[in-house]
């Protein structure tokens, strides 16, 4: 892993200036365009550093609204979550919601594992959970990189779940809005994202208990 000692304090300052300089370079307008904004996309992903919504969707300021936490996890007790799911549907009008993970998470690991890292295991039950659930697939994957590659793809699943499970999501639905969710999870290793294949919209699949009229 490569060190990140050159990144200073005074460095990120300097940097900023660059980037008003490339961005007005590129267009003298650029600040004026960006006074509103209008993304018709939410990304909820993880907060790992490697991990950045727009720089790996190829998109810029203005164009994805982003919400970030450890593991992307979508947490129905979580008001910071639920701030904002509530603005980026009822006030932006996102036409996608889109639950990023990626392989490797840390987060995930440390859920897999039997250790203690303190605070953060609380936060870590909720994968924990979703291996209780998935539990005999799992277990049968004996290389446990490909187990926690399974993981992975099962956690994003999950808060997929979790996101039509929300009365916010359903309740977009059921007035005609138009929104999508969706499961990715992406690859540090080649940079690919890899669809699950979960899009929805609308409350179909969802277990009896968790639909909402
Ligand atoms: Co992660």
């Amino acid at each position: 892993m490569e060190h990140n000692n050159h990144i200073t304090y005074e460095g990120l300052l300097a940097g900023n200036k660059q980037f008003i300089a490339n961005a007005l370079k590129e267009d003298p307008q650029y600040f004026e365009k960006l006074t509103v904004q209008n993304p018709p996309v939410l990304w909820i992903g993880c907060a790992d550093s490697r991990v950045p919504a727009n720089q790996i969707t190829n998109t810029k300021p203005g164009e994805i609204f982003v919400h970030r936490n450890i593991a992307n996890m979508v947490i129905h007790t979580d008001m910071n979550m639920l701030s904002v799911l509530d603005y980026a549907v009822n006030v932006l009008k996102v036409k996608h919601v889109i639950v990023t993970g990626h392989y490797g998470c840390g987060g995930v690991l440390a859920a897999m594992s039997d250790q203690q890292f303190g605070l953060i295991d609380n936060w870590l039950r909720h994968i924990k959970d979703v291996y209780r659930v998935h539990e005999k697939e799992l277990d049968a994957i004996t290389d446990e990189k490909e187990r926690s590659n399974r993981l992975v793809e099962w956690n994003v699943i999950e808060n997929v779940n979790n996101l039509c499970k929300t009365s916010i999501v359903q309740n977009a639905w059921k007035s005609g809005q138009e929104l999508n969710v969706h499961g990715w999870v992406y690859s540090l290793a080649t940079g690919v994202i890899n669809d699950m294949n979960v899009s929805t919209s609308n409350n179909d699949k969802l277990d009896k208990v968790f639909k909402f009229k």
